[in-house]
């Protein structure tokens, strides 16, 4: 088994099954600049076998299918329906929810258990303001047929100072109604933001969010699992929540995560630019293939940072 200094291994991957969206969120793509076309992806084919290769390679156990949107390629079909059957404990998924119900029937037949879906408002013209796509009651369409699927679901919201904060709430309530878990993303400095000053100007941190929550709700910190990004929260009678404070509560020490880009490269972390090609290494016999794929998940563990600094990587290309 790799593991480095700090005892860190990879288990978590995330595979990326396409850098294409039917987004442009506002925190992910710059003003003026239109979704680019996915060029040089791997098949689901090779997807599927790099993931059973790294399973052995790594010793990874859980498994989370992102993009781009996943439900956007031709490949979603055949890559989870392929990945559903591979000995893993924990399969899931993130999505923006916009073709949820389109992929009802084989989101159903796979039989995954969860689903992680971003959602910043309920509000349909910030919703407009920020995805810069799709439309509200679409996804909150898809949502409820997921629900009665019986699928666990996740709600992934991005507060913005001047854009959603004041969506929090009723979001909050919107899930807790439901049960599901809603889960606060501190804004990361990623892509664009690395050097704008949208970053200090929109960013809104953990305190932030417990104020705003407070004024509402009684609330006490509970248990994360060891290699959880989330710190949680029980409301009482309730439900909970989970914030992902990568700045107010970096959890890089204990990261466990090993990222997959649709192109085949691999990202050791998502603080750190370096990426490496295993696309051709996947063509190599397995007695060949092993060796060298150990090699370079070494380096990639290396690469792994104790804080997040910031990168020019976009969410987009790699799935968060
Ligand atoms: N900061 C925080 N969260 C982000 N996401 C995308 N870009 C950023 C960013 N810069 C979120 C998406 C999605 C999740 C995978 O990451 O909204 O829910």
């Amino acid at each position: 088994m790799i593991v480095d200094k700090l005892g860190r291994r990879f288990r978590n991957l995330r595979v990326s099954l396409t850098a294409a969206c039917n987004y442009a969120c506002t925190y992910c793509v710059p003003d003026g600049k239109r979704l680019m076309k996915a060029q040089n992806e791997l098949s689901a084919t090779e997807l599927l076998r790099a993931v059973t290769y790294l399973q052995q390679a790594a010793g990874i156990d859980k498994l989370r299918i992102t993009g781009g949107d996943p439900l956007v390629t031709p490949k979603f079909d055949k890559f989870l329906l392929g990945v559903m059957q591979l000995p893993l404990d924990d399969v899931s998924l993130t999505t923006n929810g916009q073709l949820l119900l389109k992929k009802k029937e084989v989101i159903a037949e796979s039989g995954i258990g969860r689903l992680n879906i971003s959602l910043d408002t309920l509000n349909p013209l910030r919703f407009k303001q920020l995805a810069r796509g799709g439309d509200l009651n679409t996804v909150l369409a898809g949502i409820d047929a997921m629900l009665e699927l019986g699928i666990k679901i996740k709600i992934n919201m991005v507060p913005l100072r001047n854009q959603n904060a004041r969506d929090v709430l009723p979001l909050l309530e919107y899930c807790l109604d439901r049960g599901i878990e809603l889960r606060f993303i501190e804004l990361m400095q990623m892509g664009h933001l690395l050097h704008s000053s949208t970053f200090r100007a929109e960013f809104f941190s953990m305190a932030s969010l417990l104020d705003v929550i407070g004024a509402r709700y009684e609330f006490e910190r509970t248990d994360a699992p060891y290699d959880s990004t989330a710190v949680r929260f029980s409301i009482p009678d309730k439900g909970v929540f989970g914030i992902i404070a990568n700045e107010s509560e970096p959890f890089c020490t204990s990261c466990t995560r090993l990222r997959l880009s649709s192109d085949g490269y691999l990202y050791g972390c998502l603080s750190s630019a370096r990426k490496q090609y295993i696309g051709d290494l996947l063509q190599l016999p397995p007695h060949q293939l092993l060796p060298q794929l150990q090699g370079v998940l070494l380096s990639a563990l290396g690469d792994k940072k104790t804080a997040f600094q910031g990168e020019v990587t976009v969410m987009k290309l790699i799935g968060g």
